[in-house]
């Protein structure tokens, strides 16, 4: 058995393992109160990403991956389609592969994967990796019933101290790879330096020949940045609000959804989308299970999320530094997106 560890923050719903307690009527998990208290204590103020994703959030998630406006599930999709053999193949060399998935979610893309990869092999392990076992259960009802050939095997991640999540992967058997797939431009959500520490992490997870699938958004034209982040019908900014509507529910905060405005900036120094949510009004919000008050000025910020954009080369830069050789990289028409293949070395 390996032991892999990473960070908490491409959650895609709440940590369950955490000790809850009761305050007044709300039961309070520990890991939420204690990122809330620090978060909207700090200057700027600011709340961790993975807080999006209750099931109201995880829902709108979905819903925003259909807006016209965010071609990053689109296009994500248009590479798999097209070259779902190609990666399978280069991956699994002259063995049968065995696919892992982080924070896999609904796993709607990863299917063009794993067909690819059942008719190479004629039947694939499939290890969906997520804190949600409500997801994982749902997407192992659905790939088994529409994959023949795919045995799903789910794994919760574990919390451990520090918001890290410890993992075991079983080891790979003889004539086996293991492929790890990191789509979807989650690690976009991360601080450079967090960022390396991952795919480090994965990589000690690995062995020599093992294989990491990586799936990252690139820089393009401002315009359409922003349009991915702020869409017309305002179902990223539900998608932002509701990680205030989520703390009035599971803290007894009193957020007045209509005082707050969703806000997508591009921070070119940074390369990346931040999305913040502004206080429209000087107000005062009390988040009751916490016995926390909290001032905003008129046009304060709450800074929500991260959205790291890369230059063409700088995923199997990232890649290399964390261990594995950049075997190939498959991008759409307008090189828009990056789907990159690293072999462990
Ligand atoms: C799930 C982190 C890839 O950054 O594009 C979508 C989340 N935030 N719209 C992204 C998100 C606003 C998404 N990731």
């Amino acid at each position: 058995m390996t032991t892999f560890v990473f960070p908490s923050i491409e959650s895609q719903s709440e940590p369950r393992t955490i000790p809850t307690h009761r305050v007044s009527d709300v039961s309070v998990n520990e890991e939420i109160a204690a990122a809330v208290r620090d978060g909207l204590a700090s200057s700027p103020r600011h709340l961790p990403p993975w807080l999006f994703y209750d099931e109201a959030g995880s829902r709108l998630f979905d819903e925003i991956t259909c807006r016209p406006e965010y071609y990053l599930t689109r296009t994500e999709r248009g590479i798999l389609t097209t070259h779902a053999d190609a990666m399978i193949a280069q991956a699994a060399g002259d063995d049968r592969l065995r696919i892992i998935e982080l924070g896999a979610g609904s796993a709607d893309k990863t299917r063009l994967l794993l067909k690819a990869a059942v008719a190479r092999q004629d039947s694939v392990v499939y290890e969906p990796v997520d804190v949600s076992p409500t997801a994982l259960d749902a997407a192992r009802q659905r790939i088994e019933s529409e994959i023949a050939g795919v045995t799903v095997a789910p794994r919760v991640m574990d919390y451990t101290h520090g918001g890290r999540r410890a993992l075991t992967l079983d080891a790979a058997l003889e004539g086996q790879r293991r492929l790890v797939l990191y789509i979807g431009s989650s690690i976009g959500n991360f601080e450079p330096e967090a960022a390396r520490r991952l795919l480090r992490r994965v990589r000690a997870s690995l062995n020599p020949g093992d294989a990491l699938l990586l799936g990252v958004d690139l820089v393009k034209e401002e315009a359409t940045l922003l349009a991915a982040y702020d869409d017309f019908a305002g179902v990223t900014a539900d998608f932002n609000l509701n990680i205030l509507a989520r703390l009035n529910r599971e803290l007894a905060a009193e957020f007045n959804l209509e005082s707050f405005e969703h806000r997508a900036v591009w921070n070119a120094a940074e390369s990346r989308i931040e999305m913040h949510l502004a206080s429209r009004i000087a107000q005062t919000i009390q988040i009751r299970a916490l016995k926390l008050q909290v001032d905003f000025a008129q046009g304060e910020t709450i800074h929500t999320e991260n959205s790291y954009k890369y230059a063409p080369g700088q995923a199997e830069a990232m890649l290399d530094e964390a261990g594995f050789t950049p075997a190939k990289t498959w991008t759409d028409d307008q090189r828009w997106f990056n789907v990159s293949l690293g072999i462990a070395h």
